[in-house]
């Protein structure tokens, strides 16, 4: 079988995640890494469970040059630098065959817009990654319901909600680094499966036109003066000067281009949730019909007790971002493949091997980031955002949130 020597530019938390990932996927293999931390721990990881050679790169432009396509799996703040030295190894002789970038495609769209040019340039097939359209449960669900959409009609709302208690990384903290809270973390994803659910069956995944957005931001627990204390010590940030949302929900409506219906899909996420750990939550309804997913619903549950917790804490080998390691806990005994990591790697392993992009374009990342700064503006102006407007649409190419320019404090106190 042959086989795509995937190379990472980033070897953090994500990067661990998609070699777990990689054990479940026959097609690619990971030759290379370059991550200016963690590379070496990465690739001993990689190497201890035969997922390829995994040769650490002190260079992207080495990387480049030593597989046959790239990943984006680094810090959001610098992915234009990123693409710019992938567009010059290309240019300087590497033989890629592909590109992958992982959400958020970038922090507002002045830098996607970049990101998207620098990466069609470059003449080879791409694919951004957004692991929720991959879930198996999603996929489940429309093929389990494509009778009644066929007899009944499509979905006509969505809710998708992902949710912990704070991301492991000083830089997703930093409104200026990240590029905001929790909506551009988290929000890209529910918004991206949130449209995708709604779609018509056999319709392409921007078919529903997106016409307006409504939202709302909060600082809701990392905000108040004991937890700003626990980041100052922990990351050494500001959050009274410089805060970022722990909480957003929202509501982007489409319409229908042949038929004229509007339907609706409502995101929620944060930070600050209170829970076993991450929980991924999707629901939808269409006439006579729905669907509801739900990750903290695992099929496994193991009891610890306060006596058996105290002699060992093991709460992050149950689920991404656990809170507790006594009591009833949820178990997932395979994340990477529960949310969709396996599904989009072997995804875009045989696309590449056959010379076709991936399920998503670049494009497609561009429409969420764009979905994205749509809510940011909804939440800071206080009103719904109309899509439908040539004048909204020219605002946001060149909008930067507040808060991602580190002057959300008024707005997410309250004090303006
Ligand atoms: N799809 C998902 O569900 C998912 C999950 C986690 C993270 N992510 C995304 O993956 C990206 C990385 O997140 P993470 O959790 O791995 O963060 P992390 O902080 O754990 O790791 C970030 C990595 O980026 C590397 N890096 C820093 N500066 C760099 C540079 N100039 N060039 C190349 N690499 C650089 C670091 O060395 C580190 O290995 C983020 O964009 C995040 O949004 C996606």
């Amino acid at each position: 079988m042959e086989r795509l020597k995937l190379g990472f530019i980033g070897g953090g938390f994500l990067g661990h995640f998609m070699a777990a990932a990689m054990e479940h996927v026959r097609n690619v293999e990971l030759a290379g890494i370059y991550s200016p931390h963690s590379g070496p721990k990465l690739s001993a990881y990689a190497r201890e469970r035969g997922l390829g050679d995994a040769t650490v790169y002190p260079t992207i432009e080495e990387l480049c040059k030593n597989v046959d396509a790239v990943a984006v799996f680094c810090v959001n703040y610098a992915r234009v630098e990123v693409m710019e030295q992938i567009a010059a190894a290309v240019k300087a002789g590497a033989q890629l065959k592909g590109l992958i970038v992982d959400k958020p495609l970038a922090r507002n769209l002045k830098e996607a817009r970049r990101v998207v040019e620098l990466g069609n340039q470059l003449g080879i097939p791409v694919s951004y990654f957004e692991n929720q359209l991959h879930m198996k449960p999603i996929k489940a669900q429309l093929a389990q319901l494509a009778p009644q959409q066929r007899t009944m009609g499509p979905m006509s709302l969505t809710r998708c909600a992902e949710e912990h208690a704070g991301p492991h990384s000083a830089w997703f903290w930093d409104p200026t680094r990240q590029g905001g809270g929790v909506l551009s973390d988290m929000g890209c994803h529910s918004i991206a499966v949130g449209w995708y659910a709604l779609n018509p069956l056999g319709k392409p995944i921007d078919f529903l036109k997106p016409v307006s957005v409504s939202c709302e931001v909060g600082l809701l627990k990392w905000g108040l003066p004991r937890y700003r204390e626990v980041l100052k010590k922990r990351f050494d940030l500001d959050y009274e000067k410089t805060p970022a949302e722990d909480f957003t929900t929202g509501m982007i409506t489409y319409k229908n281009p042949e038929t004229g219906q509007l339907s609706k899909s409502q995101f929620t996420n944060s930070w600050m949730f209170e829970k076993q750990g991450l929980r991924v939550f999707m629901d939808g309804m269409g006439p006579g019909y729905a669907f509801e997913i739900n990750s903290l619903v695992a099929p496994l549950t193991i009891f610890i007790g306060d006596e058996a917790a105290e002699a060992a804490a093991n709460a992050e080998t149950a689920l991404e971002k656990s809170t507790s390691s006594r009591g009833l806990l949820a178990v997932h005994h395979n994340e990477a493949d529960v949310y969709g990591y396996t599904d989009e790697l072997k995804d875009t392993g045989d696309a590449f091997l056959k010379g076709q992009n991936g399920m998503m374009t670049l494009e497609y990342g561009y429409e969420i980031v764009k979905l994205t700064m749509a809510a940011y503006m909804a939440a800071e102006k206080g009103v719904t955002i109309d899509l439908t407007d040539p004048a909204v649409q020219k605002e946001l190419e060149t909008y930067i949130p507040a808060i991602q320019q580190g002057l959300g404090a008024d707005q997410l106190y309250g004090r303006k």
